[in-house]
Formats: structure tokens, C-alpha cells, sequence
């Protein structure tokens, strides 16, 4: 996608901590964002944040997906469980609630969907802090895993960032991203993590592809360089 043809993004898990990032950065950028969330009551803060629009609905228990998809150039998934989700049986946002989301995009002609996952989803050889993710949250991880899958075989445009643990600092842009199954492990910032899942629809080498991603340490030996571009609004003249 050309960095000035995102006319409407949809950030969902909006209200979180990487969505709450990732509003900003959008709202300057993208004539009109449209914000998830599965509470009414959190409409003016995520206004405030930078949503042109916000629609309330429940992933995993759906009243009507169409409207938050229709109209949409790209799909921003930032969404996650938390930790009684996790400890619960039921279905999980990062599964059946993501994909659900993937199905609707894909059923409204979205030209693109970005996934925010986490390090050790999948099969690709790991650090050993895939091994502590998988004990703390390996019902999450096994869920991401399904999902990616399905947005790998999904007719759109495709970003999956697979981040090691998040944090709340500051957004720095030394960040490392790099291939499946390059073993990555340590921290980077959710402030980070925003800048690029903003910019992955609009990087050439970011099409159809998965990254791990750090920012501390850095593993330069292991970094893939990308060019990152951010989406723009058309000046007109
Ligand atoms: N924490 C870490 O160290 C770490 C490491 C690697 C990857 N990750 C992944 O990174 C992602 C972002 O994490 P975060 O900590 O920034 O987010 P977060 O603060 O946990 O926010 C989660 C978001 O998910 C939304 N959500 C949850 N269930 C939903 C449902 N059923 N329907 C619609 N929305 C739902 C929530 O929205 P509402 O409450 O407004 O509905 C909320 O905005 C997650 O996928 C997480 O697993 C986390």
C-alpha cells in the first residue's frame, strides 16, 4: 500500500496498552480511525486519544463485526487476554476472537491486517523466554499461533510482529526486528511496538511477513534492515 492510500484504519484493543500508543501516531496520519472496544463506557477516552469513531462490540461475542470493519483500509489487532481470561476455558480474544475479526475483514474487503502476537507463538525454534511465556500463558501463545495461521492463509495483505515483553517506556525507534525463529528474547517498548504496526501496511518489506521483535538487547548481528515507512495524509495542492 503507498503510505498516502490509508483512509480509515481500525485499531482494535484500542483502550490497551500498545492501542493506546498506537492512537496518536495513527490519528495524525489517517483521516479518519476508528477505535474497538467492548466498553460504551470508555467512547470519550478513546476520543480523546485520538479516534475519530468507536464502536462497541465483543470479539468474542460479536453483536454485528460489520460495523467496525465497513469502509476500513487496514485492521490494527492489538488486542490480548487477560490473565482470567487465561486461567478460565473459555475461548480467548487472541484466538476465536482475532479471528473472527480476520473474517470480518476479509468479508469487508480490507486491503490489510496487522497483528500485534508475541515471541514463541508458533513453531519456529525459540528463546528460552518462549519456554517462560508458554508456561505463563501457553493457552495465549497456542491461541496467537492459530491466528497467525489463519491471517498467513487470509486473501489480505499481512504484518505479524511477535514482540518480546512489553513495556511502558518510551518510544526510542532502536528497535530490532528479525526472522522467525531467530531466538530473539528481551523488552521493547509497547510506545515502540505502535510505530511499527503503524507502519507495516505501508512498508514494501513488511508485506506478508513475521517478525520477532526486541529493542533491548539489541542483536545487531541478527536484524533485518527495513526501510519503515508511517502513512501520510495526502497534502493536496
Ligand atoms: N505483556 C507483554 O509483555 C506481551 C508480550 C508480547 C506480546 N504481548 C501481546 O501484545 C498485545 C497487546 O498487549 P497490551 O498489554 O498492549 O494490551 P492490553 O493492555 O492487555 O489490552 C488488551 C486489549 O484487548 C481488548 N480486548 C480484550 N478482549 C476483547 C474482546 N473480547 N473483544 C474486543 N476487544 C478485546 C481490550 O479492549 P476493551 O477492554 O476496551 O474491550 C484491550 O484494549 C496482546 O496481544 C498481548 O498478548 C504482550
Amino acid at each position: 500500500m503507498n503510505p498516502e492510500s490509508v483512509d480509515t484504519a481500525l485499531v482494535a484493543g484500542a483502550s490497551g496498552g500498545t492501542g493506546q500508543e498506537l492512537l496518536p501516531l495513527l490519528s495524525s496520519r489517517v483521516p479518519i480511525v476508528r477505535a474497538l472496544t467492548r466498553s460504551a463506557a470508555k467512547t470519550e477516552h478513546l476520543r480523546h486519544a485520538g479516534a475519530d469513531e468507536v464502536v462497541v462490540d465483543n470479539l468474542l461475542a460479536p453483536d454485528d463485526l460489520s460495523q467496525a470493519v465497513t469502509g476500513v483500509d487496514v485492521v490494527y489487532s492489538a488486542v490480548g487476554s487477560g490473565i482470567a481470561d487465561v486461567r478460565g476455558d473459555g475461548p480467548l480474544v487472541d484466538g476465536a476472537g482475532a479471528q473472527a475479526l480476520l473474517r470480518a475483514a476479509v468479508d469487508a474487503g480490507v486491503m490489510a491486517f496487522v497483528m500485534e502476537s508475541a515471541l514463541g507463538v508458533g513453531g519456529d525454534p525459540a528463546s528460552p523466554l518462549a519456554t517462560v511465556f508458554d508456561l505463563a500463558i501457553g493457552p495465549v501463545q497456542r491461541a496467537k499461533a492459530e491466528t497467525e495461521a489463519a491471517l498467513r492463509d487470509a486473501p489480505l495483505r499481512h504484518t505479524i510482529l511477535r514482540p518480546g515483553v512489553l513495556t511502558n517506556g518510551l518510544r526510542t525507534d532502536r528497535v530490532t526486528v528479525a526472522r522467525p525463529g531467530a531466538r530473539l528474547w528481551g523488552a521493547v517498548s509497547r510506545a515502540d511496538v505502535a510505530r511499527l504496526l503503524a507502519a507495516a501496511p505501508v512498508t514494501p518489506a513488511a508485506a506478508d511477513e513475521t517478525f520477532e521483535v526486541v529493542s533491548v538487547p539489541r542483536f545487531r548481528d541478527r536484524a533485518l534492515a527495513v526501510d519503515w515507512q508511517l502513512p501520510r495524509q495526502e497534502t493536496g495542492n
